[in-house]
């Protein structure tokens, strides 16, 4: 035995039981914290599989509301609902259908499940057959203004189903101004908008296309969502879109933008929240398949790390897991 050091500070003593870890743990990480992405589609009693995203599945209204009721039961307080519409077109009209698969999927959450806070995407590239996330001009550009008058209608029809957040993820600018100015002109002044303010063009949604079947099927997303070089950018679009009245500000991809969380949380005074994208979850999913890591172990790191870095909430397809591993 050596003598012992003599040192002016020892951290370790903090971590010598779990008692003491817990008692001065800086972060916590709770169900409550969490919403669930789900997939929904026209027909019964289906649930398919989504293979690039193991344990993910796109959803039938009728089957939805059981997974709905799962999630609940675990915790986990809100869902959020993209759709896979029968049918798209290149103005993606499907978007303003009041019989369309998700205002439908809303109508049954509110029924069966109306504690359940029920956000829905607000996108075009879900119902348009190019797959763009906005209308094209004649030279195949998106045209924004165009795109923010119909996810502005669109809204008003998710909101008059039911939903208590719309989500607008195709970063037009000034649609969120031109979404809450729709939404209070129709009654629906409590309906939350959550922006997806901070939205880079990522490599990590790749599973997701392939989960929403909205590839896009010329060019890519570069000309409307942010080029993952730029950090102030993310500061002014927070900006903006807070100024048009956002009443939560989302930053997406997750993991490769925790600096981006840490920047905005001192200077954004609403609810921020962190989208930890399909890509994010399938790479741990793959190498938790292979026997690479431990899903659990990695996933809740994850989680912990981005609520670190100043996500106030975090969209996650671990959501059930997550709110069950919590309280086991
Ligand atoms: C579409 C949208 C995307 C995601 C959420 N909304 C894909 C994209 O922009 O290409 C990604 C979600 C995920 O990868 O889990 N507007």
């Amino acid at each position: 035995m050596s003598e012992p050091l003599w040192l002016p500070e020892r951290p370790r003593r903090l971590r010598q039981t779990a008692a003491i870890r817990q008692m001065v743990a800086e972060t916590d990480l709770r169900a409550s914290q969490l919403i669930y992405p789900l997939f929904v589609r026209t027909g019964r009693g289906e649930a398919r599989p989504i293979a690039s995203m193991p344990g993910q599945h796109q959803w039938s209204a009728d089957r939805l509301v059981g997974e709905v009721s799962r999630a609940a039961a675990a915790g986990v307080p809100a869902v959020m609902l993209f759709g896979i519409p029968a049918s798209k077109d290149a103005q993606g009209s499907g978007i303003e259908d009041t019989e369309g698969v998700v205002p439908d999927a809303v109508r049954r959450l509110k029924d069966a499940c109306p504690e359940v806070i029920v956000m829905v995407d607000l996108c075009l590239c879900d119902y348009t057959d190019h797959g763009h996330c906005g209308l094209l001009t004649p030279r195949g550009t998106v045209d924004n203004d165009a795109t923010a008058a119909r996810l502005a209608r669109a809204a008003v029809v998710f909101a008059d189903a039911g939903a208590d957040v719309v989500a607008p993820s195709d970063m037009m600018d000034g649609r969120v101004g031109a979404i809450r100015a729709a939404l209070d002109a129709s009654g629906h002044e409590q309906t939350l908008v959550l922006s997806y303010a901070v939205k880079y063009a990522s490599g990590f949604y790749a599973p997701f296309r392939e989960a929403a079947e909205n590839r896009p099927q010329f060019g890519d997303r570069r000309g409307y969502q942010m080029d993952v070089a730029n950090a102030r950018e993310a500061l002014r679009e927070a900006r903006l879109d807070m100024a048009e009245g956002a009443d939560l500000l989302m930053v997406k991809p997750a993991l490769s933008s925790l600096d981006i969380l840490a920047r905005l949380a001192p200077v954004v005074d609403r609810p921020l929240a962190a989208y930890q994208v399909s890509g994010e979850y399938s790479q741990i999913m793959a190498a938790a398949e292979r026997g690479w890591l431990d899903e659990r172990t990695a996933a809740l790191e994850t989680l912990l790390a981005i609520r670190r870095a100043g996500a106030s909430v975090i969209l996650t397809y671990f959501a059930v897991k997550a709110a069950q591993w919590l309280s086991a």
